[in-house]
């Protein structure tokens, strides 16, 4: 229904609008085609009215000067008609025209010039400020300290903070007053940090962590009292524990482990070898005649005080295997009431003579039988140079090294190979540290020569 009204609708609708749209046009040129005409006659109009008024302003110029000479008045009729008064005209508006663009492009041109006068010294002020604030900024640089008071006074500033802070945050480590440099980047993000003495974290609230472990996205770091994370092998709390070069703390890696042995003492040279290893914090397993024991009882007891292990290697060197069963017990026990005696502890350990030994010596030892995987035969060769080289040469996770610290050329040879091991990563421990670390469980009257993986046998 709708549909249909419209179509009747429209054709009446569309002639209307377009039998109005043709009369207006019609209309329209009709009225442009009269406007364009009066237009033109009032142009022409306009026109003639100028030359009438400047005939008449000649007429009367020409009549002010009625005095003159009739030569002026033949010199103005000739002019008149050589150079018609509107080209003249034109000529004086033109040149007042030109002259007043000239005017103002001299003003624009001079106005330009002002403004870039302006800027260029508006550049060189802040060229001059860039400059003093940066010469500044370098001397300060030059003389940290020139300022004298000043620098003290940040560090009393840090430090009262971290005195505030002790208190409330003792499960995390506190604000150092030990390294002002961390203050100074107070713009930088909180996070990891580092600078060219290392790595540290800085947290939101511009405190850092210090002194001890912490666990940063599910990974530990350990701290130093600076604030910089450790990295490499370090010893905390008297364990090794490895640390990658961000920090993070590797609980697989483990050092490789030796176990240096000194049998037959001590001796003379035994102290100069405690001192080596109390320098490269190493330890050592000590395998004494009960005879030497008694001699050198100080010894003993500093070993012990090292936390050196004590071991028994029967009071005067006999080869058990030849003993009878009384001889053997004899030998051991009575090198371990000396021990004992020295050091107010007993050897945990035992090594037969040569390392000699059977099911009887087995039987009756009531100690681990300890033997070696390395035998430097320093005994032997009497050489420093040869004794050395052999641990060297074959030192690896879990040896067990004989030496004897009664030989000058073996402690001197042990005095140059503890602190290169060490450098080399190995830690240097007893025997029964040695089987600890390895899980295994040492028990009375079985013999032990290695440790590591696989096996290891130098001769
Ligand atoms: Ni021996």
């Amino acid at each position: 229904m709708d549909e249909r009204r419209r179509n009747s609708e429209n054709p009446r609708r569309t002639t209307r609008s377009g039998s109005s749209d043709d009369s207006v046009n019609f209309r329209r040129t009709r009225s442009s085609q009269s406007s364009a005409n009066s237009r033109h006659t009032r142009s022409s109009e306009s026109s003639e009215t100028q030359r009438r008024q400047i005939r008449n302003s000649e007429g009367s110029r020409s009549s002010r000067h009625s005095g003159s000479t009739r030569r002026d008045t033949a010199e103005i009729r000739r002019r008149e008609i050589m150079t018609p008064e509107d080209l003249l005209d034109d000529d004086e508006e033109y040149i007042r025209r030109r002259q007043e663009r000239m005017r103002r492009r001299r003003l624009e041109k001079e106005r330009q010039q002002k403004r870039r006068r302006m800027m260029r010294y508006a550049a060189m002020a802040a060229m001059l400020v860039l400059v003093i604030s940066l010469a500044a900024f370098g001397i300060s640089r030059l003389f940290p300290d020139s300022k004298g008071s000043g620098s003290s006074q940040v560090t009393e500033e840090v430090k009262a903070e971290t005195g505030t802070q002790v208190t409330t945050a003792l499960s995390q480590p506190v604000m150092g007053a030990s390294d002002i440099a961390k203050f100074s980047e107070q713009t930088t993000l909180s996070g990891w940090q580092s600078d060219s003495s290392g790595i540290w974290y800085k947290n939101a609230d511009g405190t850092f962590y210090q002194n001890g472990w912490q666990e940063i996205d599910g990974n530990q770091y350990y701290f130093n009292e600076n604030g910089y994370v450790m990295t490499g092998w370090q010893i905390i709390d008297g364990e090794d524990c490895y640390f990658d070069e961000s920090g993070k703390y590797d609980s697989q890696r483990v050092k490789p482990m030796i176990a240096l042995t000194f049998d037959d003492g001590p001796g003379q040279y035994t102290e100069e070898l405690l001192n080596c290893l109390e320098e490269n914090n190493g330890k050592a397993t000590f395998f004494m005649l009960g005879q030497n024991a008694e001699q050198y009882p100080d010894v003993v007891k500093r070993m012990k005080d090292m936390g050196m292990e004590l071991a028994n290697h029967t009071y005067d060197h006999q080869i058990l295997t030849s003993l009878s069963n009384d001889q053997i017990a004899n030998e051991i026990n009575k090198t371990t009431s000396i021990i004992e005696k020295a050091a107010g502890a007993s050897p945990t350990a035992m090594r037969p003579p040569g390392g000699a030994y059977n099911g009887t010596v087995q039987s009756i030892s009531n100690l681990p039988i300890i033997i070696w995987s390395i035998d430097t035969k320093d005994w032997k060769t009497k050489s420093e140079e040869q004794t050395y080289q052999c641990v060297m040469d074959n030192a690896q996770d879990g040896s067990v090294v004989l030496m004897h610290d009664i030989h000058e050329w073996s402690v001197k040879a042990a005095i140059r190979m503890i602190p290169e091991l060490t450098a080399k990563g190995f830690k240097l421990v007893t025997v029964e540290e040695l089987a600890q670390a390895k899980g295994v469980t040492l028990e009375n009257g079985k013999a032990y020569y290695y440790f590591g993986e696989g096996t290891q046998q130098v001769e």
